[in-house]
């Protein structure tokens, strides 16, 4: 266990589960919340021993209910530009992550919630699951990356929707959408979503981290280019030892053990 302000990181059976906890704000994300997430991915990001990583929020109420409105409140144009900044590269780097990443959504994720749950590479929501985008109610608008990142999930005509109206949309209307890849029920949710993460984690490490490597910056990129890296990143597989492992496992009929080499 490994904890620090806002944040707890626990390991166990190759899964590594960050854990926001600032309950009496619903989780919300304040300067001081942002530093310790990214500081907990960075703690796992080179554990060899850590296979996924599954995100969640402490408390039954919420994932992640936004952006600390408090601190919003004071911002000036010169800070408002340095918050988004800020909490867009931190998400950033959980979605480059070279490690998958589950995000675990039992209550809220709204605003900057939604955000960091969307950067995530796969969600699993509880029935009480709540997403949504409430900014232009305060009178701004997604600044953590979810004008931009919601739309390459579930279409841009959903994306407006979301945005425009800053409505909340159930679990199962999620998973409708493609917001949420799974909904289980509440009381299920971690124990459903380390299912999936440990189904993840048993394959190749190495053969994971460069499929989210060619998917992402696919997105990003022309066919051409990513068609291009999709060859190298495949031919590149081929030296490692888990490729052989995984390919020998199969013809030996018995489960490969991969070492992430
Ligand atoms: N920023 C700062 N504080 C927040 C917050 C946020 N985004 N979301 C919730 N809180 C705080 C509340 O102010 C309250 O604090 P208090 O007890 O000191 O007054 C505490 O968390 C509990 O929230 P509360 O509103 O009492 O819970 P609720 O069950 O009645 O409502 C929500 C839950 C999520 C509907 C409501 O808290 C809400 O609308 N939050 C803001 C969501 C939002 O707009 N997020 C986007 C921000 S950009």
């Amino acid at each position: 266990m490994n904890d620090n302000t806002y944040v707890r990181t626990e390991v166990r059976d190759s899964i590594a589960t960050v854990t926001i906890d600032r309950q009496a704000k619903l989780n919300a994300l304040n300067p001081q919340v942002i530093a310790d997430i990214d500081a907990a991915f960075a703690g796992v990001r080179g554990d060899a021993g850590v296979r996924a990583v599954i995100l969640t929020g402490a408390g039954d109420k919420a994932f992640v209910a936004g952006a600390d409105i408090g601190v919003l409140a004071t911002m000036t144009p010169r800070t408002g530009v340095a918050v988004s900044r800020e909490g867009q590269e931190v998400l950033r780097r959980i979605e480059r992550f070279p490690k998958p990443v589950v995000a675990a959504v039992g209550g809220y994720a709204l605003g900057g919630g939604c955000e960091l749950a969307i950067a995530c590479h796969l969600r699993v929501a509880s029935e009480r699951a709540r997403f949504g985008l409430p900014e232009v109610g305060l009178g701004i608008i997604p600044g953590y990356g979810g004008t931009v990142r919601l739309a390459r999930l579930v279409g841009l005509g959903r994306a407006v929707e979301m945005v425009l109206t800053g409505d909340m949309i159930t679990a199962e209307r999620a998973a409708e959408i493609g917001l949420a890849n799974l909904v289980v029920p509440h009381e299920e949710l971690m124990e459903r979503t380390r299912k999936l993460a440990g189904r993840i984690a048993r394959n190749a490490p190495v053969a994971l981290e460069m499929a989210l490597r060619s998917m992402y910056e696919a997105v990003e990129s022309s066919m051409e280019h990513a068609q291009e890296l999709e060859s190298t990143l495949f031919g590149l597989l081929a030296s490692t030892d888990d490729m052989r492992e995984g390919m020998a496992a199969f013809l030996e009929k018995r489960r490969a053990a991969f070492k992430g080499e």
